[in-house]
């Protein structure tokens, strides 16, 4: 396992739409592996392997809590099947979008399926955290970050301390 780098806005590689997993093989759960070690030296809940700069359809997530056994998660080719017309609004963070929280708007219910790190099918309703979490993650496979829900002036401002705190610190 190995701790890669994670890109950060505005790279324009994070805009890149991620392609379908063709297979579940040895070499996608060593990427997998990768993932989470790198999530979790971060640290974070989340991570979309564009955020490495592999642009597949491949997320990781571990939402449990600072006192809790790690509970981690592997979504291969995520689709989400159905989603609530109720609306839920979280403060959210991003590897990408380091040290920037804003609320964000998202469907509070949604029932979603992918693939497991062994490749089998799984399907499930999710609210909460995991909703949250697992749409903020698939909009990262189209090349969406939580600041393009945001407006255009909000996005910008944050946008720009990216930029100047980029060319502070290199
Ligand atoms: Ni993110």
């Amino acid at each position: 396992m190995a701790i890669r780098p994670i890109l950060t806005a505005p790279d324009p590689r994070l805009k890149t739409i991620s392609k379908p997993v063709e297979t579940v093989d040895d070499e996608l759960r060593a990427l997998m592996d990768d993932m989470l070690e790198t999530m979790y030296d971060a640290p974070g809940i989340g991570l979309a392997a564009i955020q490495i700069g592999v642009p597949k359809r491949v997320i990781v997530m571990d939402l449990a809590g600072k006192d809790e056994e790690p509970q981690p998660r592997y979504f291969v080719n995520p689709e989400i099947t159905w989603t609530s017309d109720e609306m839920s609004s979280y403060e959210e963070g991003c590897l990408s979008v380091p040290e920037m929280y804003e609320d964000v708007q998202r469907p509070a219910r949604i029932k979603a399926r992918w693939l497991d790190y062994h490749g089998n099918p799984v399907e499930v309703e999710a609210d909460g955290m995991l909703a949250t979490c697992l749409q903020h993650e698939m909009d990262h496979l189209e090349g969406v970050l939580f600041i393009d829900h945001l407006s255009k002036l909000k996005r910008d401002i944050i946008l720009r301390k990216m930029t100047k705190a980029k060319k502070r610190y290199g």
